[in-house]
């Protein structure tokens, strides 16, 4: 029973960015779901640095890499920023935000700005519900759906991660 979530992988890899006043941080997520077209909800330790500046700020992005990028995507989700700031460690390029003033990766193959609506303080986790204020992904990964063969990275858990390659269509 102690890996019965990992039933519910593979899971799309974000990156999700969070920055309150100078502070900005980076930290691996892959717990996360749509619950209205427009409204996502992700989980998030309380113990996270990313939690402390997205509970100030109310606003994150979530932010896609290739596969190629693996290396970033297992490092920001195991160090913490307050440790080492994972932005420059991992060279982490930001672009100004388009609806929101936290910033998104320049180089992500698609990214979603969110503004924080609701919070259920779980355990240790808290389910964040958002709203999705803007988004933009890369045509040659994603149309309507992430399209066929793309490299979006997925966790299965533990040190393992695939990639969606077969769609079957009904
Ligand atoms: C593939 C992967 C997925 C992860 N998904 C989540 C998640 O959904 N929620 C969470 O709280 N932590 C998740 N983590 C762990 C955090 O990324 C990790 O604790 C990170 O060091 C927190 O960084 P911070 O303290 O800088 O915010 C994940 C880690 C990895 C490697």
């Amino acid at each position: 029973m102690k890996f019965a979530y990992r039933l519910l992988h593979p899971k799309v890899a974000f990156l999700l960015v969070t920055k309150h006043e100078e502070r900005t941080n980076i930290m691996t997520l892959a717990w996360h779901t749509p619950v209205e077209y427009d409204v996502l909800a992700i989980a998030i330790d309380r113990e996270n640095y990313s939690y402390e500046l997205l509970s100030k700020s109310k606003e994150f992005t979530l932010n896609v890499l290739p596969i190629n990028r693996l290396d970033v995507i297992w490092k920001a989700g195991t160090m913490s920023g307050r440790d080492v700031d994972k932005i420059s460690e991992l060279n982490i390029k930001l672009e100004r935000g388009v609806k929101i003033e936290t910033p998104h990766i320049e180089d992500a193959i698609a990214f979603l700005e969110c503004a924080v609506r609701d919070e259920l303080k779980l355990k240790e986790h808290s389910l964040i519900v958002a709203k999705i204020v803007y988004a933009w992904a890369d045509g040659r990964y994603f149309e309507e759906t992430w399209k066929e063969g793309c490299g979006v990275p997925m966790h299965v858990g533990k040190r393992y991660f695939t990639t969606n390659l077969k769609h079957y269509e009904v």
